[in-house]
């Protein structure tokens, strides 16, 4: 599973006025792991978001921001009654188990010491370490919520400290704006991250400030550090073929493993060969191909394909002026196999 990327609708640690319509920006962005805190909007509007986050298909959170013992509790209880998924934060874990228990509620507290308002994590890495380790060793604690770039510590070590010690996942929060940070999150082990305030007030790199571009941004490059994006874009073989008129010279329009995808034009009758070791797949895209064997004639249609097994002597022929092929073949294939003729190319230009 990739790295998470949870969306805040949040801005200085509280809920921000215009969450619904936010919320409908990241929803039609395809942002599935939505969250707000338990501050800034009345509770039935955050009733009412929560239960939009869930009709729009994605994963609630409620993060935690009053830290004295009775609000956490509070917020508890609210969690529980807005019907959160995921509760972020908070640290008087003995106070909150109970509220959260049967509830069917993932619970993702803070560890080490949580100070101020915002909240700063204080204390050194070894002590937040052992704190972390201490919570996520509770049963009803399903991970941890770690204040990252709100600690005053070397960041990336506090990070992947505080994976490496648990074995439970641990979402990143605070201050993460750019893919260079999302990919040091990635590295540290982290289950996820948050980002609220750099996507709503423009501030991640991105074509334009508007949340859909920041969003779109920060997804994709999510994919991208996750490896769960193709470097490669569409591509289309009528543009491809109207590249080149050159017939019986292959161009190469892409690779898998050893195999090369190459585009052809085939005019007319091309020469009796066979290939010592590499097997061919003629794919017809127009025209009508006819492939010539010592036994018997095959006729290949558009939108037809046929393999020819490496020491098949073979001999194709178009039929009704161009046809347009592509082929899938080794890279060491050689058009002509082992014919001599002057239509041999072994130096293939890319389409
Ligand atoms: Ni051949």
């Amino acid at each position: 599973m990739g790295l998470r990327f949870i969306f805040m609708l949040t801005r200085n640690d509280m809920t921000v006025e215009d969450a619904e319509q936010h919320l409908k920006t990241a929803l039609a962005a395809g942002v599935h792991h939505i969250g707000f805190k338990d501050v800034g909007l009345p509770f039935e509007r955050l009733k009412e978001l929560n239960a939009a986050i869930q009709a729009g298909g994605a994963t609630s959170y409620l993060e935690v921001v009053s830290l004295d013992r009775e609000s956490e509790v509070a917020s508890a209880r609210a969690a529980v009654e807005i019907g959160v998924d995921i509760l972020l934060g908070g640290t008087n874990v003995d106070a909150v188990l109970p509220v959260l228990a049967g509830s069917g509620i993932q619970y993702f507290p803070f560890p080490g010491r949580i100070e101020g308002h915002p909240s700063v994590l204080t204390g050194n890495i070894d002590e937040v370490v052992e704190s972390a380790v201490k919570l996520a060793a509770r049963d009803g604690v399903h991970g941890l919520d770690l204040l990252a770039y709100r600690s005053t510590e070397n960041v990336t070590g506090l990070m992947a400290a505080v994976c490496a010690a648990v074995d439970k996942p641990v979402i990143m929060a605070g201050s993460i704006g750019s893919r260079a940070r999302i990919e040091i999150v990635r590295r540290s082990g982290a289950a996820g991250f948050t980002i609220g305030t750099a996507a709503l007030d423009g501030d991640y790199p991105a074509d334009s400030p508007e949340l859909e571009t920041q969003l779109q941004s920060i997804q994709r490059d999510v994919a991208g550090v996750n490896n769960h994006l193709s470097p490669h874009a569409p591509n289309n073989l009528d543009q491809a073929f109207a590249s080149f008129t050159e017939t019986w010279s292959p161009r190469v329009a892409g690779q898998v493993n050893n195999m090369m995808i190459k585009l052809a034009k085939f005019e007319g009758e091309f020469v009796w060969h066979h290939h010592e070791t590499e097997d061919e797949m003629f794919l017809v895209h127009k025209g009508r191909l006819l492939i010539k064997f010592r036994d018997r004639d095959e006729v290949i249609n558009a939108g037809e394909f046929i393999i020819v097994p490496h020491g098949v002597e073979h001999c194709p022929v178009a039929l009704d002026g161009t046809c347009e092929v592509m082929l899938l073949e080794p890279a060491t294939t050689v058009n002509t196999g082992n014919a001599d003729d002057p239509r041999r190319v072994t130096e293939l230009s890319r389409v």
